[in-house]
């Protein structure tokens, strides 16, 4: 068996990847995901959908083959990131089964994958709606939104699968990490 990580002796990294819906509740388990790794002893990148499209992937829209790029280049950094022994964490919609598969791909060959559907129901990610996108996308002022009109293929078989619509973004970081735990990725042991 894998020997827990954490406690600072450890270099090997892992990638936690949550994939779902826009304003499903991704950005947010990943933030507090963050300081608790931190406090286990792991250096932690979180690279975020909304983040990388103002940098890595800046210029991309949202058809297929952009959504396709950026998936890709943020499994590609990830994969490097955590080769070198960080714990990345990235939240991005990633909405196609095959560009996650290629993102595993890339990173199973050196370091652990967790995938975690942040499954929360289009009907309540569309009653948060935070940007007042889902709004723009059922009036047909956005095209290609994803759950509205473009698809979202979830995850067959992910690590764990989520649905925060009664659950508190502290309540789902915990499973999140009770299952990291069950992986032997991280230690319960808290050095920080
Ligand atoms: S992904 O499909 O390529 O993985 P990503 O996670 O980077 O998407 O970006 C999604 C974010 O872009 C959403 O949270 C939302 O704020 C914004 N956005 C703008 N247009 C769209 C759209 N057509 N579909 C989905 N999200 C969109």
């Amino acid at each position: 068996m894998r020997p827990a990580r954490g406690g600072g002796a450890e270099v090997s990294g892992f990638v936690l990847w949550f994939t779902g819906l826009s304003a499903a509740g991704k950005t947010t388990i990943a933030s507090n995901i963050v300081p608790e790794l931190e406090r286990r002893g792991l250096v932690v990148d979180h690279l975020d959908g909304d983040i990388v499209r103002t940098h890595l992937s800046k210029g991309l829209g949202f058809s297929k083959e952009d959504r396709d790029a950026n998936i890709a280049r943020i499994a590609w950094v990830a994969s490097r990131v955590a080769r070198a022994g960080a714990a990345v964490i990235v939240s991005a919609i990633s909405p196609y089964e095959e560009a996650r598969r290629h993102a595993r791909s890339l990173v199973e060959p050196h370091s652990p994958f967790v995938e975690v559907h942040v499954a929360t129901p289009i009907e309540e990610c569309a009653r948060r709606d935070p940007k007042g996108l889902y709004a723009k996308a059922f009036a047909g002022e956005i095209g290609e939104f994803t759950g509205v009109s473009a698809p979202y293929e979830a995850p067959v078989h992910p690590e764990l699968r989520l649905d925060t619509t009664e659950a508190t973004p502290a309540e789902s970081a915990a499973a999140v990490l009770a299952r990291l735990e069950e992986l032997n990725l991280v230690s319960s042991e808290v050095v920080r």
